[in-house]
């Protein structure tokens, strides 16, 4: 490993095909013995620094269309939360159920998951039939892994049968030295930007995308307005800078002034602090409150001069859902991605119906609207929102600053690189948006 690393350090990159692949390598995994451990404990309280570790494990055998890739950097996204506190359902199901696929899918299938949906780094190798890419090339991975064997997914490869996130729903994720993905995966890595910066922004830049921008999701346009859960966390950091570059309004909520500030500085003008407001949409556990539904309307009027939102860009869901119902704008979209406060949503079909809006439903991105948020990075278009970044061996600590809202845009993770900023290759651009893309560091 470490001749790997010293090749990419000294720029040697056509020298990387030929070093040996080592036949281990350390890895953030959780383990099957281990998803009762939380038995009995309120979501908040199921700590990720007790169930992931970073240990060594096999290098698994490269397939046709897949590529190895040496991992500078990584990620950390609500998914590896989710896989890390063995919620909804422990991960091991997916791999089991992919594992009976294929003798090539089974190699998924294994008491230990390496978690981590994002990547930023160098193809080691790559399997028989791929011709688009070689080792040496510096790469980041988006995360959608499908077979592409059934028509459904061949206008839309979101609509593939057999349709996985990678590290997530299959093994040999990011958060590692080593990661395995389908070439189908690999995008050019944005040259201006180092390894940690460019492993950020992959999966929820291109979720944000397809969600708001793209005609699979709320195709947003000039002069909307866009209520923006969550804008300074993950999904909100590319929104919110997603609304501003295609001439919408975004509408920010956050929960704490710092979160505010960062929204301005982001460009965005109307900001309302759900904390500072005070908003309890739920009396209780059963029973909403319509009233607070229609004072935070009025709010959203109050900053927007009396529109209402075209579209809702949605997350938080079971605690907000009922509200973005109710405060969108008569024939508007309710576009969804995730339920983080739980999935079974209640709201009030009267406003959906009478008032003619759309709840539309979307899930990361396919490989078309991956590649066109990609490309939007490497252009100086949107910015990664790197805020702090960890070593491998604190994957727990970065991961539970996710699961407790403790941060803010993304939190990053180094892998094989020894220290931050390198992997810049051009330092013209990156010079002139050094601002943009520092905006989130040690907020
Ligand atoms: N389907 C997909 O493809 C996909 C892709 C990416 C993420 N997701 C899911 O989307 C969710 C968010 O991901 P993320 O990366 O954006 O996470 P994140 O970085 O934690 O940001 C989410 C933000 O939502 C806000 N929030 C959380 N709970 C809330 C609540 N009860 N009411 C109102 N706002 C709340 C918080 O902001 P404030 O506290 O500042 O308001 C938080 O910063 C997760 O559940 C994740 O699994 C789905």
């Amino acid at each position: 490993m470490q001749k790997i690393l010293d090749a990419i350090l000294a720029d040697e990159l056509d020298t990387i095909g030929s070093l040996d692949v080592p036949q281990s390598y350390r890895a953030v995994t959780v383990r099957a013995d281990a998803v009762g451990m939380f038995a009995g404990l309120d979501t908040k309280e199921k700590d990720p620094r007790r169930s992931l570790h970073v240990e060594e494990v096999p290098t698994p055998e490269l397939g046709p269309g897949e590529a190895l890739v040496a991992v500078m950097a990584s990620a950390i996204n609500y998914n590896t939360v989710w896989t890390s506190i063995f919620e909804p359902l422990p991960t091991f199901g997916f791999l089991q159920r992919y594992g009976r696929m294929s003798p090539l899918a089974k190699r998924h299938d294994l008491p230990y998951h390496v978690v981590g949906s994002d990547l930023a780094g160098v193809v080691l190798r790559t399997g028989d039939g791929v011709q688009a890419w070689h080792a040496g090339d510096e790469v980041v991975a988006h995360c959608l892994s499908v077979e592409l064997e059934s028509p459904d997914g061949h206008d839309d490869t979101m609509l593939d049968p057999e349709q996985r996130i990678w590290g997530f729903e299959t093994n040999f994720g990011g958060l590692a030295e080593l990661a395995l993905v389908k070439a189908n995966q690999l995008m050019p890595k944005p040259a201006h930007l180092s390894w940690e910066e460019a492993a950020c922004p992959g999966l929820v830049n291109s979720t944000a995308y397809r969600q708001l921008v793209s005609r699979n999701g709320a195709g947003m346009k000039q002069g909307d307005t866009v209520l923006v859960w969550g804008a300074s966390g993950g999904l909100g950091s590319y929104a919110t800078q997603l609304t501003l570059g295609g001439g919408g309004i975004p509408v920010c909520v956050v929960s704490s002034p710092e979160k505010a500030e960062i929204c301005r500085r982001m460009g965005a003008e109307l900001i309302i602090d759900r904390a500072a407001e005070g908003y309890r949409f739920w009396k209780d556990e059963h029973e909403q409150d319509p009233s607070e539904w229609k004072r935070f309307g009025a709010r959203i009027r109050e900053l927007t001069g009396g529109d209402d939102p075209d579209i809702v860009f949605e997350h938080p869901g079971r605690e907000t859902f009922g509200a973005s119902v109710y405060v969108a704008k008569r024939g508007g979209i309710i576009v969804t991605c995730a339920s983080t406060s739980g999935y079974q949503h209640v709201y009030d079909n009267r406003y959906l119906w009478m008032h003619l809006k759309r709840i539309v439903g979307s899930h990361f991105a396919n490989y078309r609207e991956a590649w066109e948020a990609n490309r939007l990075i490497a252009k100086g278009r949107i910015h990664p929102t790197l805020s702090r970044v960890y070593r491998l061996e604190q994957t727990g600590q970065a991961t539970q600053d996710v699961h407790s809202n403790a941060h803010q845009g993304k939190v990053g993770v180094l892998c094989l690189a020894p220290e931050e900023g390198l992997g810049v290759r051009d330092s013209i651009l990156r010079q002139r948006h050094s601002e943009a893309i520092n905006r989130f560091r040690g907020v």
